[in-house]
């Protein structure tokens, strides 16, 4: 293992955890996830979520990754050669990601651009809507690729280029911006959503629960599929992450920092989005689940609401705010490719640039599908069913593994002797009972429930080809792989 990269130190281990964690999924994912959950219904399951799956399963993926020292596909094939073909897939998944994920930063370039103005004066959503996506009815209306927003695209995807063809050396610098910079930003939108009219009534819907929502399946696999992406589980990422760190180093922890920071900036930025939509409901007379219907787009139009009710030097910040979104996401982005790309060149040692280049360009041919006026529809899909169905699944399954094939025991009293907090019994029983039979119950109750109506009365042919059709791509690329991996070893 000589000349593995390493970490300079604990603190810029915990850094980079941080910085693939924070992203548009704190920003933009977790407000749309909890108004589509019902607010403080949803708070609920999350936290439930995080303290059942989320912790519990960062521990095991930084651990399994400083302990094999090897990324996830080799991590899992060092348990038992046959499960290298997991890894992959479990890989691909943050290839699945960065693709979709990239429509985000290519909205947000057009709205650096709008911004200058404040282009969507008064009524945010319908200029994002009919303006901006020029949404067409259903998913089977695609048309033509936008300009504008396939200029957004080859912006960001040429940044990721540039970036990462040197390599990931500048990531630690970046973080030093990107992790306060936001904070401090959704601190000032805060303080103005709050003092909108109306605010409290957006607050209350956010935290006050209502319990008979607990019953819906569909919140619990949303609560676990957004702790799983939001903690950057399930993808390999951290399991690379901790194949960086010396043999000696502490992990429990770090991992505690890491999801606290996490889920504490999402429930912060919650109070921003709230108390935006709190005031729209105040201004079209309407109770707060009903003031918008733009799902995936929510942070497009409650921040820009807020945005134009700032006293003074609006266009500043709505500048700052989209370089804020776009900051967040890019360094999320080379993080999600870098953990499909990694497992090439330690395979097959090639060229960082080569790699880099070959993957950036596929990409973005592929992403010009959610510059589309259907794309909105295509990138919803695929959003959900990477995330709810393809990394719950993923988190299943690691379970499974670690707690049956692998002796788990022995793992946590490997932890045990060099963690600073000490881990008890209770890790063993998360992994080993709880979070597999929860995850197993909701995904079942949860596919059954999409054979009978699909996820926002989508026809069934879309969600059939967005969604299974992707994860069972990225099954199959997997095993690819993973074979052609093997028959070199
Ligand atoms: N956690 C990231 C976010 O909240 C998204 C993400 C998921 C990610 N998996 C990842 C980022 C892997 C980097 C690497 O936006």
């Amino acid at each position: 293992m000589e000349g593995r990269d390493r970490w300079e130190s604990r603190t810029s281990f915990i850094m980079a955890a941080i910085g693939s964690a924070v992203g548009l999924g704190n920003v933009w994912r977790f407000p749309y996830i909890a108004y589509q959950g019902g607010g403080g219904a949803f708070l609920i399951p999350y936290f439930i979520a995080l303290f059942t799956a989320g912790i519990p399963m960062l521990i095991l993926e930084m651990g399994l990754g400083q302990r094999m020292q090897r990324a996830a596909p080799d991590a899992f094939g060092s348990i038992r050669p046959k499960l290298r073909w997991f890894g992959w897939w479990a890989a691909g998944l943050s290839a699945g990601i960065v693709i979709y994920y990239s429509t985000i930063l290519s909205w947000s370039w057009v709205y650096l651009w709008h911004s200058i103005n404040i282009d969507w004066g008064s009524n945010a959503e319908d200029f994002f809507m009919n303006q901006v996506l020029q949404r067409s009815e259903g998913p089977g209306h695609l048309g033509a690729p936008i300009w504008y927003l396939v200029i957004g695209m080859l912006l960001t995807w040429a940044l990721i280029y540039l970036i990462l063809r040197k390599g990931v050396k500048n990531v630690s610098k970046v973080v030093l911006i990107t992790v306060p910079l936001p904070t401090l930003l959704l601190l000032i939108l805060l303080i103005r959503g709050l003092t909108l009219p109306g605010a409290i009534e957006g607050i209350k819907f956010y935290l006050v629960p209502n319990f008979s929502k607990l019953k819906e399946p569909s919140i619990w696999l949303m609560a676990y599929g957004q702790i799983f992406f939001s903690l950057s589980l399930a993808s390999g990422v951290m399991i690379a992450y901790g194949s960086f760190l010396g043999k000696k180093s502490e992990i429990t922890n770090s991992a505690w920092i890491t999801a606290l920071a996490n889920c504490g900036t999402s429930f912060f930025a919650g109070f921003a989005v709230f108390s935006m939509l709190g005031y729209l409901a105040h201004m079209q007379g309407l109770p707060v689940p009903d003031v918008t219907t733009s799902g995936t787009g929510l942070a497009f139009v409650a921040y820009p609401t807020a945005i134009t009710k700032l006293p003074a030097l609006n266009s500043i910040f709505g500048i700052i705010f989209f370089i804020t979104l776009l900051s967040l996401g890019i360094d999320s982005a080379f993080a999600l490719q870098e953990a499909f790309t990694t497992g090439f060149y330690d395979r097959w040692k090639l060229s960082h640039n080569r790699v880099t280049l070959i993957f950036v360009i596929i990409a973005f041919f592929i992403s010009l599908i959610f510059t589309t006026s259907g794309g909105y529809y295509w990138f919803d899909i695929v959003d959900k069913w990477i995330c709810d169905f393809g990394l719950v699944t993923v988190g299943l399954v690691q379970c499974i593994i670690i707690g049956y094939v692998y002796d788990i025991q022995e793992f946590r009293r490997y932890l045990n002797t060099i963690s600073e907090i000490s881990l008890g019994q209770w890790w063993v029983i998360a992994l080993r009972y709880i979070t597999p039979a929860v995850l197993l119950i909701i995904l079942i109750s949860n596919f059954v429930n999409e054979f009978r109506s699909t996820y926002n009365q989508y026809p069934r042919w879309a969600t059939t080809l967005g969604g299974w059709g992707v994860l069972f791509f990225f099954a199959v690329l997997g095993y690819l792989l993973h074979r052609k991996s093997t028959s070199r070893l």
